[in-house]
């Protein structure tokens, strides 16, 4: 497809009236997306917000190709990540809302998991994951197991992790939730910077409006079952006010 003028470029993610049911045992069938339709292009950083239960995660699983939609499309550049998972290696990393590293490997033998599984050679992946261990500031920390780190640090071997396949797309889940204010305020800083650097896309889930404001260039709200609600552009030079603005329709939209 080229991009040529007056033609968008294709959007790394698309949701095409998309709905998920789920069959619940003596319940019969429990709508978890509606007709959800979503784009979101190359080098945006979008956050999902919606109330527990509105179909966050079933979004997310289904933009990682854990799980296929029950009507509709999802295409992730262009193509089915759930049929075609294998090619999406090393194209797609994600950070999920507890860290789920493997309790018997090191930190940087965590972080080297996604290097090897692209073929890398050991002093390669080593010096791949050595490097960004350094960055998240976690050097001096490589042999640890994780039982013997933080929750912060933890979560931040999770992020070294997805950032050192080089994937463009991010994918996140809550990562910050259960860290303390100062920590994951930290994080979120460090988090926004690295993704501008490395121009990469994110879609990060979240039920928080501040998290939401210091992550995203662009806030989807979602309301039960997940359909798009509000969808708002954050820009840099938004004054006070309008910021203000957008935080009260946001809330408007999550109270209703
Ligand atoms: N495998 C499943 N079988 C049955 N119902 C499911 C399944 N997975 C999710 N659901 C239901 O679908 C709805 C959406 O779930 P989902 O996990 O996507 O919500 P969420 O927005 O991520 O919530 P939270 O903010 O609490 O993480 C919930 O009501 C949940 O119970
Ligand atoms: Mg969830």
């Amino acid at each position: 497809m080229t991009a040529g003028p007056g033609r968008l470029e294709e959007p790394v993610v698309r949701f095409d009236r998309v709905t998920k049911l789920f069959e619940r045992p003596g319940e019969g069938t429990f709508r978890a997306v509606d007709d959800l339709s979503l784009e979101i292009h190359a080098g945006t950083r979008v956050a999902l917000l919606g109330k527990t239960g509105c179909g966050k995660s079933t979004m997310f699983n289904m933009i990682a190709g854990l799980l296929d939609p029950t009507e509709g499309t999802v295409t992730v550049n262009g193509r089915d990540p759930f049929r075609e998972f294998d090619s999406f290696r090393g194209k797609l990393a994600v950070v999920f809302q507890n860290d789920r590293l493997l309790p018997w490997r090191t930190a940087i033998g965590n972080v080297e998991i996604g290097l090897e599984m692209l073929g890398l050679a050991p002093q390669e992946r080593h010096d791949m994951a050595q490097r960004w261990l350094t960055q998240l500031g976690l050097g001096g920390h490589e042999n640890d197991y994780p039982h013997a780190l933080s929750g912060g640090m933890r979560q931040r071997v999770s992020i070294a992790r997805a950032f050192a396949t080089n994937a463009g797309l991010l994918l996140c889940d809550e990562p910050f939730s259960a860290l303390d204010e100062i920590t994951g305020q930290r994080l979120r800083e460090e988090f926004v910077s690295l993704v501008r650097e490395k121009r990469k896309t994110a879609v990060f889930i979240t039920h928080s409006i501040n998290e939401a404001f210091q992550i995203g260039d662009r806030i989807v709200v979602l309301k039960r079952p997940a359909r798009i609600a509000y969808d708002v552009k954050i820009s840099p030079d938004l004054d006070a006010a309008e910021k203000e603005a957008i935080r009260a329709r946001i809330l408007d939209e999550l109270s209703a």
